[in-house]
């Protein structure tokens, strides 16, 4: 058994009540988790501070290193010490605090006391007893499942800002990205695109041919999101607010009327995304014959889910608003989380159950991780918010979220054009890569700042690209196992404890390690001229893969290779993909199958001669050895990725 589960159930009274439990964990010093917070990786005391807090809420230009309250919340912690990784999952969507006290006497082992506080429900946790990071990640992801399987195009560049005025705006942005050869993959639609931000419409001046404009992004294989926020204006001639009326799906006050709050469009009505029927019509609400001016490549942004209610406590809703029978203080945190599950649901169903859905979502909860990505709000264009970015997507991995990323740029504030370029460094090495921008700021494109920071910018953006097989490969990952693609360096070195307070520094995957730059004035490095290029990830469907083998001192290496149609569910439906592993071992690079059948081929190489071997016919493989960086490069040596094959170097 390596997951204990402590259940008490107590009496459910309305109002406030309030539970707590204390662990003590012997042996431990350093504890991890439970986002969000504008923290460092390594959680700290709260001795004689206040404990962090986890309630959804939108925050308006949140401090940094302060265990204030953020747009999400997921209960889980994570302790590491040499000998062991635990977890403990506490299983409440009540607001709730977390004391952590570390005790260490001169003759004592270190201790770690952690204090969890729930204003309402049960007690319900789970130890996850480890012993190893990837043992945890898997119990957990046993509880809550794990990252859904993202389409490509996804972890590919997003254009985003509030708000690209028009189609000709979109237009000309897209265009923009062939005219300066910067691959993107979606552009994105804030609120002023829609009718009075009535979400599912289109204003008819700016937007009155989304179609064309979808088709016109579609004939160059690229996407967009608009954005569907869960605030409804109330108002009789909106389909969308009559139909939520007519079917009481409205939450209400605690006297029973629909529940009412000033949003983006004014007077709104916020959905009880906690009934199933309600989730299931919002759903239907996707389809392509209900939201107008839809196609298939469009996608879904969830903002202001927390939710977000400009005159209500705290900015968020009322605890005693009614869900049924339950008050708003007992499920508050997991309200973000059924938005995005039901919009989700919505895209997969629009397609018959065939595509791959993406929506990002501002608030979440444990769980969260199976409905699409986060992203950590809005930050400010200043270093210190590039610099936290990291510990900030480093302690959602951590939990199940791997689909994290940041504001590029920073949305409030207009960044400085290095930090921009710093900010785009970093965010390309970051699971969700987006730039996006407050209405108040100016605008931001890739090639407004110059064309020596064009370089920059696309010189990133297409390490980006040619890094996407290896990003989609980790995403796999972590669908099928839980383990984190965006990682602390503790998770692959858990005996090194000089890793364990590491934050500026991170791994995707197992084997790329990245020390962005976040402080200012740090030297520039030159472009590498990277000679690939295309426009959108669908682009490269057909490309040849780079393999790049980076030996160990024993002169050993390895690695995953993952392809499949990069949008659809026949991957699992028809068991349609490529999985291989790929070792060197013995002077032989070896190309085996981890999930599919195949035939077997073999390359040679001889001395000074490569020779690429099938079926018994030899053929010469080009290829370069510099012998100062000791890189051998074979161009390409043609050989089938679907294929067994070895590369033997005599
Ligand atoms: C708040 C979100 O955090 C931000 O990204 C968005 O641009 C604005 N809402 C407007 O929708």
């Amino acid at each position: 058994m390596n997951i204990i589960c402590v259940d008490f159930v107590f009496n459910i009274f309305l109002g406030p009540t309030s539970i707590s439990l204390d662990f003590s964990l012997p042996g431990v010093e350093h504890v991890y988790g439970i986002p969000e917070h504008a923290d460092d990786l390594k959680l700290k005391t709260t001795d004689g501070g206040d404990p962090y807090r986890l309630y959804n809420l939108d925050v308006f230009q949140y401090e940094l290193y302060n265990p204030m309250a953020l747009y999400g919340s997921i209960p889980v912690m994570l302790a590491h010490n040499t000998q062991r990784t635990m977890g403990i999952f506490w299983l409440n969507a009540a607001e709730t605090w977390v004391d952590i006290n570390f005790v260490q006497g001169s003759s004592e082992k270190p201790q770690t006391d952690i204090r969890w506080i729930s204003e309402s429900g049960i007690i319900d946790v789970f130890i996850m007893l480890g012993p190893k990071p990837s043992d945890v990640f898997s119990q957990y992801a046993s509880l809550t499942g794990t990252q859904s399987f993202p389409p490509l195009a996804s972890l590919g560049y997003h254009q985003c800002r509030w708000n690209y005025n028009d189609q000709e705006d979109v237009k000309s942005v897209d265009q923009g990205f062939d005219q300066h050869d910067i691959p993107y993959d979606f552009i994105w639609l804030d609120i002023e695109h829609a009718d009075g931000k009535r979400y599912f419409t289109w204003d008819p001046h700016k937007f009155s041919q989304p179609k064309e404009m979808l088709q016109g992004l579609m004939d160059k294989r690229r996407k967009m999101v608009a954005i569907v926020d869960p605030h409804i204006k109330v108002d009789s001639g909106y389909k969308i607010h009559s139909e939520i009326t007519s079917k009481d799906f409205y939450v209400k006050n605690k006297d029973g009327r629909n529940y009412e709050g000033w949003c983006w469009p004014g007077n709104s009505g916020y959905p009880d995304f906690t009934i199933p029927e309600m989730r299931a019509w919002w759903a239907s609400m996707f389809a392509y014959d209900q939201y107008e001016g839809s196609m298939e490549n469009l996608f879904t942004w969830n903002d202001m889910n927390e939710p977000s209610v400009f005159n209500g406590p705290e900015v968020t809703m009322h605890k005693d608003a009614l869900h049924g029978k339950w008050e708003h203080r007992e499920i508050h945190n997991i309200y973000g989380l059924y938005v995005q599950m039901a919009t989700a649901e919505g895209q997969i169903q629009r397609s018959g159950g065939v595509e791959r859905p993406f929506v990002l979502t501002r608030a979440f909860f444990a769980g969260s991780q199976r409905f699409g990505a986060v992203w950590t709000g809005d930050n400010a264009a200043e270093w210190g918010h590039l610099k936290i970015s990291i510990p900030m997507c480093l302690s959602l991995g951590l939990v199940g979220v791997s689909f994290c990323g940041a504001d590029i740029g920073g949305f409030f504030k207009n960044p400085s054009t290095e930090l921009l370029v710093r900010w785009y460094q970093t965010g390309a090495y970051q699971p969700f890569f987006r730039a996006h921008a407050h209405l108040d700021t100016t605008r931001r494109e890739p090639w407004l700042f110059g064309p020596e920071n064009t370089a920059l910018i696309r010189e990133v953006i297409r390490q980006r690209y040619a890094l996407l097989p290896y990003w989609y490969q980790l995403f796999f990952q972590a669908y099928r196992t839980g383990m984190p693609v965006m990682r602390p360096l503790w998770v692959d070195y858990p005996k090194d404890t000089a890793t364990f307070t590491i934050d500026d520094e991170f791994l995707i995957g197992s084997d790329l390690l990245v020390h962005p730059v976040t402080e200012e004035g740090s030297l520039l490095y030159p472009p590498h001229n990277l000679k690939w290029f295309r426009r959108s990830s669908a682009c490269m469907e057909n490309d040849p893969y780079t393999l790049y083998v980076a030996l160990s001192p024993k002169k050993f290496a390895e690695g995953k290779l993952y392809i499949d149609d990069g949008h659809s569910f026949n991957y699992d439906a028809k068991k349609e993909f490529i999985h291989r592993s790929l070792t060197f071992a013995n002077n032989k690079i070896l190309s085996y199958i981890t999930m599919k059948m195949t035939s077997m081929s073999e390359i040679i190489w001889h001395a000074n001669l490569l020779i690429l071997s099938q079926t018994g016919k030899e053929t010469p493989v080009d290829f370069e050895f510099d012998s100062s960086m000791s890189v051998l490069t074979l161009r390409k040596p043609g050989m089938n990725a679907g294929d067994d094959w070895t590369l033997l170097l005599q």
